[in-house]
């Protein structure tokens, strides 16, 4: 597991046992008169990453074209229409950038070009013109943090003290010889620091080796960084998704950090990141950036990766009341809750709803740094229903949904069971305690063919998960119970059910530790009511007495597990298979 997310996890543990404040408190909604209308919702006045599916493409795993084994962009292009089918408003694109692959696309070695075995710009202003033919928009990856030790920059950076890109970087003695200047670690496994001989002195990554830290306290950087998102603004695309961006500042007196009990997966003392993290001057920057991207038409957007300890941290990166930050900061309170828990998961959805200032909430449960939800919520049982779940809360809350590929067919983890398989490189430092995270990155499966259909190579870069004769989007799409086809349903209802689309939500039955429910009501009248099943056994609820007024009962939208079949529920008893979940309409 990623080890960002096992500390930030422990803390969000400790979060959760705060108790919650404001239960069953009707929602924030943020109108936004005046934005041009969504092609989602040709109703609805809002912005489109309001209501968005955002979907991240992992492109070296999405779909291979030259037979090299790995992914590209001209795979992603021909895979468009089963991405306009499956309901998708934006792909996100890890990065595609020249780089070295330390950190497969990560380390930047050229921000404005496309790394030759992804393709080039030509087959990237393709891909942006097609998808666009289907009204699905481009995101990119924004690595702003730091480059790769092959970048231009830090090849200049590192020949002299004098250097003018010297101080693009952050440079320092080590505070006795052979000693870095400091106790920090990286988050990928000891000193955060590394001895560079030409010039005698320490630069700072926060990642790996190879991925050196800018400096952003010099003015040139920003400039350089922004100058470079305008680039991609200019090519296209609707806005970004900003890598590492709690991390851009790091303390500048460099005083230690506080050394905790324990060790972690790498061996090394545990540490607080306070000084390497979160530092308020990141704010002032994002607050330029949010101004800049303001200057493009048609709505561009800025997502963070915040992996936050608290919702009032992730307020600060919305800029609070002000709305003058990020649109999408991620919430990790809710999708990166360590336990299936009804009440954390109430908890969690409802600060989002109240606790931002009224700004629009970011869930998330997968990406390509943590293991997939089965295997984190999975009980070897109900693998399925509990999957299913989750995507009625990914998709029928109010929340914008960012999801990753392959979670509409459930793909699985598929961890290296020996090191000398592992490809990312953390696997290899951690190894056995942490493994790297090649089990969220295997090919997308396609169907029961050579590669899954991902490639006409059968030598992947990573190995294709074996379930994938079952497990695969052809299989799934003759079957009307799958995964696929139950994402496929939520997309739509949430496209063009107005409660679900841009419907106000309020919780429901607060004090159910089981079954989580909320309802979310269109703005003429329209009450949706949803229920999820957190047990592993059979539930009844009833939710009349809380939704009120004269109606007995509500016509089932979707159903999941035992349930298919009825087309209407009492709402005085309304049964809920092990994990199922029901979106049904009231009368
Ligand atoms: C982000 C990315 C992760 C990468 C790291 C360093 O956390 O999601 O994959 O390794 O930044 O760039």
């Amino acid at each position: 597991m990623y080890v960002r997310i096992v500390s930030l996890a422990f803390i969000a543990g400790l979060l959760a046992l705060l108790p919650s404040s404001a239960q069953n408190a009707p929602s924030g909604m943020m109108g936004s008169p005046g934005k041009s209308a969504s092609h989602a919702a040709p109703h609805s006045t809002d912005p489109w990453w309001k209501h968005a599916v955002i979907y991240e493409i992992y492109p070296r795993s999405f779909q291979d074209s030259n037979r090299d084994g790995v992914g590209d962009l001209n795979g992603i292009t021909r895979r468009l229409d089963y991405l306009r089918d499956l309901g998708v408003d934006a792909i996100w694109i890890a990065p595609i950038y020249p780089s070295p692959q330390v950190d497969f696309g990560y380390d930047i070695s050229d921000y404005q070009n496309i790394d030759p075995q992804y393709g080039t710009l030509a087959d990237f202003d393709r891909l942006v013109a097609q998808a666009k033919k289907r009204n699905i928009r481009v995101l990119m990856d924004a690595v702003m943090n730091h480059t790769s030790d092959k970048h231009p920059w830090f090849i200049e950076s590192e020949s002299s003290k004098t250097n003018p890109k010297r101080n693009w970087y952050v440079w320092r003695d080590g505070r006795a010889p052979g000693e870095p200047p400091n106790n920090w670690l990286s988050l990928f496994g000891h000193s955060a620091w590394q001895f560079s001989p030409r010039t005698g002195q320490y630069y700072y990554h926060y990642f790996y080796i190879q991925q050196p830290d800018l400096n952003w306290r010099n003015p040139q950087v920003e400039a350089a960084m922004f100058q470079m998102l305008r680039f991609w603004l200019d090519r296209g695309v609707a806005g970004f998704r900003l890598d590492a961006v709690i991390n851009l500042f790091e303390d500048s007196s460099l005083q230690d950090e506080e050394v905790l009990p324990g060790t972690n997966k790498f061996g090394d003392p545990n540490e607080s990141t306070s000084r390497q993290e979160g530092l308020p001057e990141v704010h002032d920057v994002m607050r330029r950036m949010r101004s800049m991207i303001d200057t493009y038409p048609d709505h561009r957007v800025l997502i963070g990766e915040t992996y936050l300890p608290s919702v009032e941290e992730l307020d600060k990166w919305y800029g609070g009341a002000k709305h003058n930050e990020l649109q999408l900061p991620m919430d990790i309170q809710v999708g990166f809750e360590p336990k299936l828990d009804a009440n954390e998961f109430r908890h969690h959805i409802n600060d989002a709803e109240t606790r931002i200032d009224g700004n629009q909430p970011l869930f998330v449960f997968d990406n390509h740094d943590n293991p997939r939800t089965a295997s984190r919520y999975g009980d070897g049982i109900h693998n399925a229903a509990i999957d299913k779940m989750l995507a009625t809360i990914l998709f029928a809350t109010r929340s914008t949904a960012l999801m990753y590929y392959g979670d509409e067919i459930e793909m699985p983890t598929t961890e290296p069971t020996s090191k000398e398989q592992v490809k990312d490189p953390i696997g290899i430092t951690g190894w056995p305690n942490e493994k790297g995270r090649d089990g969220e990155r295997t090919p997308m499966q396609w169907n029961s063919l050579v590669a899954a259909g991902f490639s006409t190579n059968p030598h992947t870069w990573l190995p294709v998960a074996p379930d994938y004769k079952t497990v695969n989007v052809q299989m799934e799409s003759k079957d009307p119970d799958s995964m696929l086809n139950w994402y496929k349903k939520l997309i739509a209802l949430r496209r063009h059910n107005p409660a679900l689309h841009e419907g106000t939500m309020t919780m429901l039955d607060g004090a159910n530790s089981q079954v989580l429910s909320w309802s979310r009501t269109s703005p003429n009248g329209r009450v949706v009511i949803v229920a999820c099943n957190f047990t592993a056994d059979p539930q009844v609820i009833s939710l009349q007495g809380a939704i009120g007024g004269p109606a007995k009962t509500a016509n089932v939208l979707a159903a999941s597990g035992g349930s298919q079949g009825k087309s209407f529920v009492d709402l005085n008893a309304i049964s809920l298979p092990p994990y199922g979940s029901l979106i049904a309409e009231v009368k």
